[in-house]
């Protein structure tokens, strides 16, 4: 479905991906695994085309110079150079790190806005689904999302990313600062949306522990390079993933 070829991304002269090469097939659940600074959200950045929009601010104001070589092919074409909201049109949606959500409007709000490219009718059946996924999510309906806890704040973003309908669904470091419990939480609904919806989803993460028993492949990513390659089981049975990531 996705296939990442030789990708660079520079931040003027400084290298956040380099040479970055990868493939997501069709329904399948796959991991991008690394410490801080690894290049993850560059990555997803990329992949959502965000970077070129992030590319014009800085060229307009005089900031830093990005760069981006390399390809990006989906559903066998090379969408490098396709703006982000044409990307969304395709189904790449990307819920971003740290849960950027409307805090003063309402959760139902939040999920209503997500949905804005999407036909009204469609939208609706979406937030009827995620009320299902995270049933946690109806009592607080009408709350302002700023008033959610951190796990409901993930829950609400993910659930305004899948309103849009997306293909291959992009997920930054969603476990990211949530309970042993609310992980647990997020880790069987993600499960449930590849199974249920057909959905492919692309996740990044800093832990492995949580992540390499639901991914079906995984990369290993430091600073910015492909070190390690796999499948859940075989990443988990890694000497050297044992060591980096489970401190045995
Ligand atoms: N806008 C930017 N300008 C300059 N350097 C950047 C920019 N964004 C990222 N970088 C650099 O690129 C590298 C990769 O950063 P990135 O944010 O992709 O890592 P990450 O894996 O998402 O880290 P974290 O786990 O902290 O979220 C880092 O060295 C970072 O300093
Ligand atoms: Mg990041």
């Amino acid at each position: 479905m996705l296939s990442v070829k030789n990708l660079m991304v520079f931040f003027e002269n400084a290298l956040a991906l380099n040479d970055f090469s990868m493939d997501v097939q069709e329904g399948r659940i796959v991991g991008i695994i690394g410490s801080n600074s690894a290049g993850k959200t560059t990555l997803m950045n990329t992949l959502s085309g965000l970077i070129i929009d992030m590319r014009i601010k800085e060229k307009r104001r005089g900031g830093e110079r990005i760069t981006v070589y390399g390809d990006i092919i989906f559903k066998g074409e090379n969408i490098i150079d396709t703006q982000p909201h044409e990307r969304v049109k395709k189904g790449i949606v990307l819920c971003r790190e740290r849960h950027p959500i409307f805090p003063e409007s309402t959760v139902f709000e939040n999920l209503k806005m997500a949905g804005y490219l999407r036909k009204n009718a469609q939208v609706k059946e979406m937030i009827e689904s995620v009320f299902e996924l995270f049933p946690a999510l109806v009592n607080l309906k009408s709350r302002k999302a700023g008033f959610l806890s951190g796990g409901e704040q993930q829950m609400l973003s993910v659930g305004m990313a899948l309103v849009v309908m997306p293909k291959l669904l992009l997920l930054d470091e969603p476990l990211l600062g949530l309970s042993p419990m609310m992980q647990t939480l997020l880790v069987e609904a993600i499960k449930g949306l590849r199974n249920d919806s057909g959905i492919t989803v692309l996740l990044s993460e800093q832990f492995a522990r949580p992540v390499l028993p639901m991914i079906d492949y995984g990369y290993i990513i430091e600073n910015g390079m492909l070190t390690l390659a796999g499948t859940g089981s075989e990443l988990m049975d890694n000497p050297e993933v044992k060591a980096a990531y489970f401190g045995v």
